[in-house]
């Protein structure tokens, strides 16, 4: 059976990271950014991580979504949606009459259904740009 914990080592998650081929991260830089962040969710089976959801907020209109992924053989049995349902719904819970988020997020090339299935709208469309990002490195 799976279940869902907040806490990950620095080991695992560079180990899920690497699970869908992206870069490694510095121990020191992984630690700050699970302090700094306002959720982590990670799918356990038999106390393996296999799963994770991370959810950047600055506890105002702006919301970043990184870090979602799930081991190849664990994928298709909806642990992602339950990684994405748990962020939304901590987000939902924080809105208050009037109160609005948006919510950022960059799906990886060909990943674009499964957060359309969540109501995510792709850029670019009509008088939206398309999203961008930078890497800059020490
Ligand atoms: C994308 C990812 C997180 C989905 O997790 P998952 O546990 O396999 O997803 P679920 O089983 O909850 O699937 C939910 C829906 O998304 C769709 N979906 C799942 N994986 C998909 C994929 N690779 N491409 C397109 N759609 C996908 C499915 O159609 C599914 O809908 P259904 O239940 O109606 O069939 C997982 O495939 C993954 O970790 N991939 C590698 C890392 C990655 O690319 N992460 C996204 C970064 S932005």
């Amino acid at each position: 059976m799976i279940t869902y914990t907040n806490s990950i080592t620095v080991e695992e998650y560079n180990m899920l990271r690497a699970s869908a081929g992206w870069s490694v991260i510095h121990p020191e830089q992984i630690l700050a950014g699970l302090k700094g962040s306002a959720l982590i969710i990670v799918a356990k089976h038999n106390e393996r991580s296999v799963g994770m959801a991370r959810l950047v907020w600055d506890g105002g209109f702006a919301a970043l979504i990184k870090d979602v992924v799930v081991l190849p053989e664990y994928q298709g049995q909806g642990v992602g949606t339950i990684l994405m349902t748990q962020i939304m719904d901590y987000l939902k819970s924080k809105l208050k009459p009037g109160y609005i988020i948006q919510v950022d997020l960059m799906a990886a090339k060909g990943k674009e259904n499964f957060y359309e299935k969540m109501g995510f709208l792709i850029r670019p469309r009509e008088n939206r740009g398309a999203g961008m990002d930078l890497w800059i490195k020490g």
